[in-house]
């Protein structure tokens, strides 16, 4: 009784925060990877009072990447210190088997990765059933096709571009033709972000080319006034 009262809060929670994101408009998304750990609470503190509108989690483990980052117990720690939107970027090898516990942690969208070797369909429709968003992101190497033919359902499709793995890479250009192809591609309700290099020279580009969520991390982390980084990012969007 208690699992499915937990898991129904979760359901709307989502929901709500998927509504919040398709009616934002143009988001800029910290990634995580490069805030300090060790002051999570402040870092989050920080990122709300500059007034994000969500967070980036960058889940990697170690063999469908190389890197290795954090896994659940964040994803559940961070739920409990803020409301905003958690967009959880799963750069993993079997995403299927922890669909179900990065539900419990609070994840509001879950992005598993078209180059995974399991039937993409199924952890799509499994994410969805849960009541969470349900994201498939493509390597810079990866065609759209795949994509396209999973597009019903997707609630957001993520562009990398930089090969998913480390933050500060530089953005790789490719990204840009994908994504107009992808705007035309989706339905208005999808999601549709942009991952990797992404920064004050990089940005506009972007929207040009179709994305409304942005995933920033070393742009960002690097300046000692999020809010001031976040302000000029917002600009050259609206410029
Ligand atoms: C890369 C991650 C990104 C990355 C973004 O695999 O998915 O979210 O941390 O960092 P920057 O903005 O530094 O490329
Ligand atoms: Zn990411």
């Amino acid at each position: 009784m208690k699992v499915t009262a937990l898991s129904d809060d979760n359901s709307q929670r989502a929901q709500a925060a998927l509504r919040c994101l398709r009616t934002a408009g143009q988001t800029v998304l910290p990634s995580l990877l490069l805030c300090d750990f060790g002051n999570l609470e402040r870092e989050v503190r920080r990122l709300e009072e500059a007034g994000v509108l969500g967070l980036h989690l960058d889940v990697m483990d170690g063999h469908f990447v190389p890197n290795l980052t954090y896994g659940m117990p964040v994803v559940a720690a961070l739920r409990k210190l803020t409301p905003l939107p958690l967009d959880v970027h799963l750069m993993i090898s079997n995403p299927s088997r922890y669909v179900s516990q990065f539900v419990d942690a609070g994840a509001d969208v879950l992005t598993i990765h078209a180059e995974v070797d399991e039937p993409l369909d199924v952890t799509l429709e499994t994410i969805r059933s849960e009541g969470l968003g349900a994201g498939l992101a493509i390597n810079p190497s990866t065609s759209i096709k795949v994509v396209k033919e999973l597009l019903p359902l997707c609630d957001l499709v993520l562009i990398m571009s930089v090969n998913a793995g480390f933050g500060g890479q530089s953005f790789n250009p490719v990204a840009l033709e994908k994504l107009r192809l992808m705007k035309d591609a989706v339905s208005p309700g999808t999601l549709l972000e942009v991952d990797g290099g992404i920064n004050l020279s990089t940005i506009r580009g972007c929207r040009q080319a179709g994305a409304n969520m942005f995933v920033v991390g070393s742009a960002l982390f690097s300046q000692a006034n999020y809010q001031a980084a976040l302000q000029q990012l917002n600009n050259e969007l609206q410029r």
